[in-house]
């Protein structure tokens, strides 16, 4: 059954899943329709400016404080331990996570790579891979550091929040607010992504400048979902991430039991197809800023905390110009990820499903292969680039490896070759 969700980004949204479940002219009357509790759940501060204040009023079966006693929960792959001591300035780069041979569910199968900032600090971002091959069937888990970006690359998610169902398959992505619970399983069964968990400032829409009112990606393409409420009870077992730890605690009942909401406050998916991108029709490759879709802002204007960016099918029309990215180093840092076809910047090894990271002031982009292609290719003909899908997690701060990433067999620690035989064209007798 196809689901049904409700259009915009950030809008003021209501939606009930039994007629008259939302209260009408107030927030918390003395009873709620049906017997359901209302319980807030807020963002930001109460006191956040109106255009950035993010909160929702939730109509359920029981509110979310009904639950045991939490125990710390042991999961060695995923946290937010992104080491204390030198950072190595090498480009690295990955091969896809493996998929796993037991039976492992999304929260499970999330794998830390690397991060910056910390749920303490209230700025940065972890960044995590997932390889997953089994529902979380009776689990439900919310993260209390962070807003959660999912990026899939392989299979889609059915991903049940409390505020109803998203389904996202690769190239479309997932955005769950801090804090919602959720239960994600896997109708394709085996499932591989990226995520990053935004431990600073919720992604908002880019302002647009001079692009105008439109463009980029368009507001009303962000779809949040409709109420859909589950009244289950059994041995369940709800997973809190909390200050970088897990924790798990037995719940009696499934918390996915709201009827109705209301609010600016929810999760929401949009489909990456869907990008308007914008390129240069004269020459030169523009900064990859124009590829921005979300951005979660830091205390200093113009330099995000996280901006999320994509590299879309797009037609290179530039004269006199080298088409692909050019060779650059940034104060930001950069973990790039590939979700479908080939990137390119990259003749081989950057594949579906792996990733790269590229920090601060260290040198990177084409390499060998791509830079004689594109310096020799034929410009009076329009290029056309197609089935592709590649994406960014930017951050105006260093990206520590996680040591579990830097000794991963799945990563290339041949990457550095790939720029090796870039030849040497000087020659000072001809211009
Ligand atoms: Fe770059």
């Amino acid at each position: 059954m196809s689901l049904s969700y409700q259009s915009g980004f950030g809008n003021e949204f209501a939606t009930e899943a039994m007629p008259g479940a939302l209260p009408v002219g107030r927030n918390s009357p003395q009873k709620a329709p049906y017997g359901l509790y209302a319980e807030q759940v807020s963002g930001t501060a109460f006191t956040a400016p109106r255009a950035s204040n993010r909160r929702s009023w939730l109509y359920r079966i029981r509110p979310a404080a009904m639950h045991g006693p939490f125990a710390e929960l042991a999961h060695a792959g995923f946290h937010n331990d992104f080491g204390q001591g030198p950072v190595t300035p090498d480009q690295l780069r990955w091969s896809p996570l493996p998929m796993p041979s037991a039976p492992t569910d999304w929260l499970d199968g999330l794998f830390t790579m690397a991060g910056n900032g910390g749920c303490r600090a209230g700025t940065g971002m972890g960044v995590h891979l997932y390889a997953a091959n089994k529902n979380m069937d009776g689990r439900y888990f919310y993260d209390a550091d962070g807003e959660l970006l999912i990026v899939p690359q392989q299979g889609r998610l059915r991903i049940a929040t409390e505020l109803g169902v998203l389904e996202v398959e690769p190239q479309e992505i997932a955005l769950i607010p801090r804090g919602l619970r959720i239960s994600i399983s896997l109708p394709d069964g085996a499932a591989r992504g990226y995520v990053c968990e935004n431990f600073g400032a919720m992604f908002r829409l880019p302002d647009l400048g001079p692009i105008g009112s439109n463009g980029l990606a368009n507001p009303r393409d962000f779809l949040a979902p409709v109420a859909a409420w589950e009244d289950r009870e059994g041995d369940f077992e709800l997973v809190a991430k909390f200050q970088g730890s897990l924790w798990r605690a037995h719940i009696g009942h499934s918390p996915l039991d709201v009827v109705a909401w209301h609010g600016n406050y929810a999760p929401c998916k949009y489909d990456l197809r869907r990008f308007n991108t914008i390129g240069s029709i004269s020459y030169d490759h523009p900064d990859p800023s124009i590829f921005l879709v979300l951005h979660s802002p830091s205390d200093t204007e113009g330099t995000s905390n996280i901006d999320f960016v994509i590299f879309p099918p797009r037609w290179l029309v530039a004269q006199d110009t080298f088409r692909p990215p050019w060779f650059h180093r940034n104060i930001a840092s950069e973990f790039m990820g590939l979700v479908h076809g080939a990137y390119d910047a990259k003749a081989e090894g950057f594949v579906p499903g792996g990733c790269s990271l590229h920090n601060a002031m260290t040198g990177h982009g084409p390499d060998a292969a791509t830079f004689e292609k594109a310096s020799n290719a034929d410009l009076s003909k329009p290029d056309v680039i197609t089935g592709t899908m590649a994406f960014m997690f930017e951050s105006r701060q260093v990206i520590r490896p996680a040591a579990q990433a830097l000794d991963a067999g799945h990563r290339q620690r041949d990457y550095q070759a790939c720029w090796q035989g870039l030849a040497k064209h000087f020659n000072p007798e001809k211009r």
